[in-house]
């Protein structure tokens, strides 16, 4: 079946855009900490437009909980932070991008803090330093308690807003990257009612990850793999799709349909034990990992599902009661609240908690600039596979990693200009006619879900993984000619294609690894 190269309707667009208005040296595709920072290290000689899918804090950033690492203590060094990165990532992971991300940790922080970024302070006066799962020190930097991705975001938000040279686009989508024979020159951007073209010299890509295509996720509602599929269709290389990191403890009180809320690992970091619904810590039983509670996700997340099952339950319990009710609420105020507003009382009450989709290690595939194999395509944050989290993300790499590769690229474009094509034309016209309505187009969004829920979760088959192949394959067929005319349609056909590349590569790769946990 020939693959389709644009998922907009590149008929209604026969003419080159040639429009001023529309041209911008550097255009960025998403609002959260990897976009932002990006557009705010672009030389200021640039026209920069960022597109945001809805606003700010309606993106996987402004969630973030834990927070970010950084290599600041007396007591760590860059070489234990990248032996931890290495160990969890199951030694998965591309060395030197990780030691890049590591050593631009602390030149980062000092930026964001220029940026207005109010780090946590402890009693000492310096930056307050947590711990998280598979980290051996306390290397992890919060703002606001559990409240990081709100602060950071806000602060670059408004730093975005106060630069002469950027354009903010809210609400605005990217449906598809054009190419010419030198490289970008431009893309296809919905306003939420119409498509239009922008032509750009350079493109970079934050659009997050795909939890979203799992029925339970602590992703916002965009996470649909949109600008991954988009950078594949432009012709780039994806990488590591298999890897789905589940994390062990999100709230197992939520309504259908909704977002899960995360209960930060930092919660462990400070003290609390997992337990079963007998009172018993599993996670200190013989044969378990030797760090225990503060094991890496994967195996945190492969215990629990054990332990549900060994004891006939669908959730385990955080006891949070080695520390005190004023430490517990100072240092988790939002976790703090929702407990409350679902009647549970920490550090008294037990939280209970499941493993939920958390995060995509793969993606599209970047070097160290986070440069793609096409000319003028960057790609960062969790929407990139810079290969920095192997099988299995370390905690709170991946803000790191949204900030150290967002500034690469920004400083690769600076020494590298490119100039803005003339015009940007979309190749062959397709001409799709079949129309299917978004009732069915939301109905199928939810197939999607139930497959990758059922199929393609933390503990794999290879059957099901058969299984899950072929109904993505009867939705892709039932898609592949359709004429999409809303977001609805775009996100879905995206979400098809990405679900499909997970499949692949969880079936391609048939010993367990890491995150990728697979048996016959
Ligand atoms: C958490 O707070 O547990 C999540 C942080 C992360 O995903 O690294």
């Amino acid at each position: 079946m020939e693959k389709r190269r644009y998922i907009f309707n590149n008929s209604l667009y026969n003419k080159p855009v040639l429009k001023d208005d529309k041209a911008f040296d550097v255009a960025v595709i998403g609002g959260g900490m990897a976009g932002l920072f990006a557009a705010l290290e672009l030389d200021e000689k640039y026209k920069v437009a960022v597109f945001v899918k809805g606003r700010i804090e309606d993106g996987s950033s402004f969630l973030a909980q834990g927070g970010m690492c950084c290599v600041l203590g007396a007591d760590d060094s860059f070489e234990e932070h990248v032996a931890d990165t290495l160990c969890a990532g199951a030694g998965h992971c591309n060395e030197d991008a990780v030691r890049v991300m590591v050593k631009g940790g602390p030149e980062s922080v000092r930026k964001l803090i220029d940026y207005g970024v109010h780090f946590d302070i402890g009693d000492d006066g310096k930056l307050k330093l947590t711990r998280e799962g598979g980290h051996g020190k306390r290397r992890i930097l919060h703002c606001g308690g559990d409240a990081t991705g709100r602060e950071i975001t806000k602060a670059l938000g408004n730093a975005v807003m106060a630069r002469k040279n950027i354009k903010v686009f809210w609400n605005h989508t990217c449906v598809d990257i054009l190419t010419d024979k030198e490289g970008v020159c431009g893309a296809v951007i919905n306003d939420g009612a119409c498509d239009f073209v922008v032509r750009c010299a350079n493109l970079v890509v934050a659009t997050g990850g795909a939890g979203q295509l799992y029925r339970y996720s602590t992703t916002p509602e965009g996470n649909t793999g949109e600008g991954i599929a988009a950078c594949k269709r432009a012709g780039c290389e994806l990488a590591d799709m298999e890897f789905v990191q589940f994390h062990p403890t999100a709230f197992a009180i939520h309504r259908e349909g909704e977002r899960v809320f995360l209960i930060s690992e930092a919660v462990r970091g400070e003290g609390a034990i997992l337990k079963n619904k007998n009172g018993e810590s599993f996670m200190s039983f013989p044969g378990q990992h030797p760090q225990k509670d503060l094991a890496p996700r994967d195996i945190v997340t492969r215990a629990i599902l054990a332990e549900m099952r060994r004891v006939g339950d669908d959730r385990v319990y955080l006891d949070t009661s080695s520390m005190t009710k004023d430490f517990f609420e100072k240092s988790f105020p939002t976790i703090t609240a929702k407990c409350h507003e679902n009647g549970i009382f920490p550090p008294d009450d037990l939280i209970p908690v499941h493993p939920t989709q958390h995060y995509l290690m793969g993606g599209v595939v970047t070097d160290l600039d986070a440069k793609t194999s096409v000319d003028g395509l960057f790609v960062c944050g969790e929407a990139a596979c810079t290969g920095v989290h192997g099988a299995n993300r370390l905690a709170s790499n991946s803000t790191l990693e949204c900030v150290v590769f967002a500034k690469r690229a920004a400083e690769y474009i600076n020494r590298n200009p490119r100039s803005i094509p003339d015009k940007a034309e979309f190749g062959k016209n397709t001409h799709f006619t079949k129309c299917v309505e978004k009732p069915e187009i939301l109905s199928d969004m939810q197939k999607i879900k139930a497959v990758m829920t059922e199929k393609v979760g933390a503990e794999r088959t290879v059957g099901k993984l058969l299984e899950a192949k072929g109904e993505l394959l009867r939705l892709y067929e039932k898609y592949c000619d359709v004429n999409f005319t809303n977001c609805a349609g775009y996100a879905l056909f995206s979400g098809i294609n990405t679900a499909m590349d997970i499949v692949d590569a969880a079936l391609s790769r048939r010993e367990s690894i890491g995150s990728h946990y697979i048996t016959e």
